[in-house]
């Protein structure tokens, strides 16, 4: 990843600090970004002391002007842009018979408005006659909930199915309008963040389980590979999509899940 200037959405942590931190290890110049400004400027320190090489700018991926500003960062701090992580996102679980409408507007706008946004700056900066203007690759963080349906999941997982339209259409203009973009996804199974314990709450809350080791034994005893996934099985199969690895790979969604999705 030595060539390499990566975006990270939702980088402060979690999943995305994790891909920051391979990425960073691996060779590549990384702008973090993130509504959580404390948090993301720990995690670019934690890059830095590591010997890698990170910025933090603070990013709501709902507001399209900001991604205008991080976009244009990021070239101007490291020189172009080659690589964006489309990983901020949030989970909130209801039953579709009892779901808040402005819960549903929520999960859209930043798992859905948000990540388009990010797939229009980064084409628009990458493609020929960008601000980049050097071809790269765009990686979308979709979801196991889009290959499955759980009850509770029903308007996380419809946004997370949009991810996986957005990435599969996203590919073919990437390499149709002869721009060099590659765009792929991810289906993450359960992997250990804050994301899934409040996932695992809510799914006792609605009187699914009784408590949340429950949810995730049974998470477990689903799984062929028989354990929950971590940050860095993610970000290992993250490294490969955004690298040179991966040169003839594009519209893929990988699942990276110990095997949940078969059962
Ligand atoms: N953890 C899992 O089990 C799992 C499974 C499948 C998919 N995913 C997906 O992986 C991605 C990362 O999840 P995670 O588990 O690390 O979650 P997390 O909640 O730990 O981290 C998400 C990050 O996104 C940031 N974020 C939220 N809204 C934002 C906004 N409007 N603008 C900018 N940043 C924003 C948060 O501040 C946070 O730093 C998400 O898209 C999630 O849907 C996670």
């Amino acid at each position: 990843m030595q060539d390499k200037v990566v975006l990270v959405t939702g980088g402060a942590r979690g999943i995305g600090a994790a891909m920051a931190a391979a990425f960073a290890a691996a060779g590549a110049k990384v702008m973090v970004t993130d509504v959580l400004k404390d948090v993301g400027l720990a995690t670019v320190e934690t890059i830095r002391q590591a010997g890698g090489q990170a910025d933090f700018v603070e990013h709501d991926v709902r507001d399209e002007a900001a991604w205008e500003a991080a976009v244009a960062a990021t070239v101007r701090n490291f020189g172009t842009l080659t690589t964006v992580v489309n990983n901020a996102g949030i989970e909130i679980s209801a039953p579709i018979a009892e779901l808040p409408i402005e819960v549903l507007d929520r999960l859209m706008s930043v798992n859905v408005r948000g990540l388009a946004l990010g797939m229009k700056h980064g084409m628009r900066a990458m493609r020929p006659g960008g601000a980049a203007g050097k071809g790269g690759a765009i990686l979308n963080l979709s979801s196991l909930a889009q290959l499955s349906a759980s009850p509770g999941t029903g308007a996380y997982a419809a946004t997370k199915a949009a991810v996986d339209r957005l990435t599969k259409v996203g590919a073919v203009e990437g390499g149709k309008f002869g721009w060099n973009i590659r765009v792929n996804c991810l289906y993450p199974g359960l992997i250990q963040t804050e994301m899934l314990e409040g996932l695992l709450r809510q799914q006792v809350r609605m009187g699914f389980f009784q408590n949340d080791e429950q949810v995730a034994d049974y998470v477990v005893d689903h799984t062929p590979l028989g354990r929950l996934g971590t940050v860095q099985d993610i970000a290992n199969a993250a490294l490969f999509l955004c690298s040179d690895l991966a040169s003839f790979v594009t519209g893929v969604g990988l699942s990276v899940d110990g095997g949940i999705a078969l059962t």
